[in-house]
């Protein structure tokens, strides 16, 4: 099943948003497979945001990422990595649709709240990086996600 690297960046966690997120990947019938709240290094940033390295606001958005706990999660369930990107809405909160999650809670590309893998390769990628001990997906009865 596929899986994606879903992350609260620090103003999300700053403005109470962990709980909210949390809700709507789970009502949407996705599967928590792992969650931690962290505190990154520079290091592990850069090495995160590698393809942005050269841009003008790299700097900076290092610095945002670094200034407080971030939430970790792995999400699971069909089609996660593209849905999940639409429920984030677009890397720009202005031109983010009413109902996507920075859509609803933002307005500054800086302070977009949270990060989601943009293909299945990234998120093999991410997940290896922020989770370095595994993720283990627990088999889900089958039943109940039908239901959701
Ligand atoms: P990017 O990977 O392009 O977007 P996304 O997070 O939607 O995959 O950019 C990473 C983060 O960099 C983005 O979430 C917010 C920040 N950023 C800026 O601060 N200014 C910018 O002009 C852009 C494009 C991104």
């Amino acid at each position: 099943m596929e899986q994606t690297y879903i992350m609260i960046k620090p103003d999300g966690v700053a403005r109470g948003l962990v709980g909210e997120i949390i809700k709507r990947f789970e009502q949407r019938g996705y599967q928590l497979a792992a969650l931690e709240l962290m505190n990154p290094t520079k290091q592990l940033l850069e090495e995160h945001y590698q393809d942005l390295k050269g841009k003008g606001f790299f700097a900076g958005l290092i610095e945002y990422m670094a200034s407080g706990p971030v939430v970790g999660m792995v999400w699971v369930g069909k089609d996660v990595v593209k849905v999940g990107r639409k429920m984030l809405g677009e890397t720009n909160p202005l031109a983010s649709a009413a109902g996507t999650i920075r859509g609803d809670f933002c307005i500054e590309v800086g302070r977009n709240i949270c990060h989601g893998s943009d293909s299945v390769e990234s998120a093999q990628r991410e997940i290896a990086m922020w989770f370095p001990r595994g993720v283990k997906v627990a088999s889900r009865n089958t039943s109940l996600h039908a239901l959701i």
